[in-house]
């Protein structure tokens, strides 16, 4: 059972209208995928455990995204990254792997609590050479970075999706990959009069990708344990 139902709070899929056989099926499957493509290693496991005895949000990236993150990673050669919400660094750990050892990843989290359960994680993971975890609300400490990034995930505040975007580019490079994440929402990307702020967001995000020239872009719808949701994947070009 996943964490979020143990705790009595709704399914992502029971909140988007999915019928829950359909999403037993779907999790069944990226249980099935994981266990045997994206088994990762002790302390990614290590790093959800201790993000639920810290009480965090149970939003971190599912084990075979986190896969496809590192494969994205690696297909960029990326030597520098950008997360934008570390949560626990559950995401960060798999992007991290793909580095080589002069790597290095930023990632970005306002809130202080999530920020030490990650560097807590991250050094179990043997990770803290590599990763700079930077405390404060990310419209605030991005501007700060130079860049350029050969590979950018978006994962904070689903409002500012397109703003992160529009930072991201500044410190990007032809060949830079920008991730975002949970960008369907049960399909209410789809509700033009949707008044959900995320929904909103994300709508004003894909705007923002369709109206720019430098990137060849994709959304991709992904089903799984964390529900109906998916990314938009954006290449500088
Ligand atoms: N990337 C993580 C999940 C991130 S959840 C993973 O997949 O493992 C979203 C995170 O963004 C939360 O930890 C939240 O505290 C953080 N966040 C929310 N608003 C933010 C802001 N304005 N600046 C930086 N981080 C923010
Ligand atoms: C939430 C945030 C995420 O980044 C995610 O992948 C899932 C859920 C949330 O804020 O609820
Ligand atoms: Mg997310």
């Amino acid at each position: 059972m996943e964490r979020r139902e143990q705790r009595g709070e709704t399914s992502p899929a029971a909140r988007a209208g999915i019928d829950e056989r359909l999403a037993e099926r779907w999790a069944a499957v990226d249980g099935y995928l994981a266990e045997r493509l994206a088994p990762g290693e002790a302390a990614l496991t290590a790093a959800l455990e201790a993000s639920a005895a810290a009480g965090l949000p149970a939003a971190d990236v599912s084990p075979v995204q986190g896969a496809l993150l590192e494969l994205l990673a690696r297909l960029c050669g990326a030597r520098a990254i950008l997360e934008i919400g570390t949560l626990a660094g559950y995401s960060t750990i798999w992007l991290a792997r793909a580095l080589p050892p002069d790597g290095c990843l930023v990632t970005l989290e306002a809130d202080p609590r999530h920020a030490a359960v990650a560097r807590d994680n991250l050094a179990r993971a043997g990770l803290s050479a590599v990763v700079d975890v930077v405390e404060g609300p990310a419209l605030e400490t991005l501007p700060r970075l130079s860049g350029p990034f050969d590979l950018v995930f978006i994962d904070a505040d689903k409002e500012s999706t397109a703003d992160y975007l529009a930072l991201a580019l500044e410190r990007s490079r032809p060949g830079t990959l920008i991730v975002a994440d949970n960008v369907v929402r049960g399909g209410a990307l789809a509700d033009a009069g949707s008044e959900d702020p995320r929904v909103v967001g994300m709508r004003r995000l894909v705007e923002a990708v369709a109206a720019e020239p430098r990137l060849v872009a994709t959304g991709l719808q992904t089903v799984g344990v964390k529900g109906w949701d998916g990314m938009v994947l954006a290449l500088v070009v």
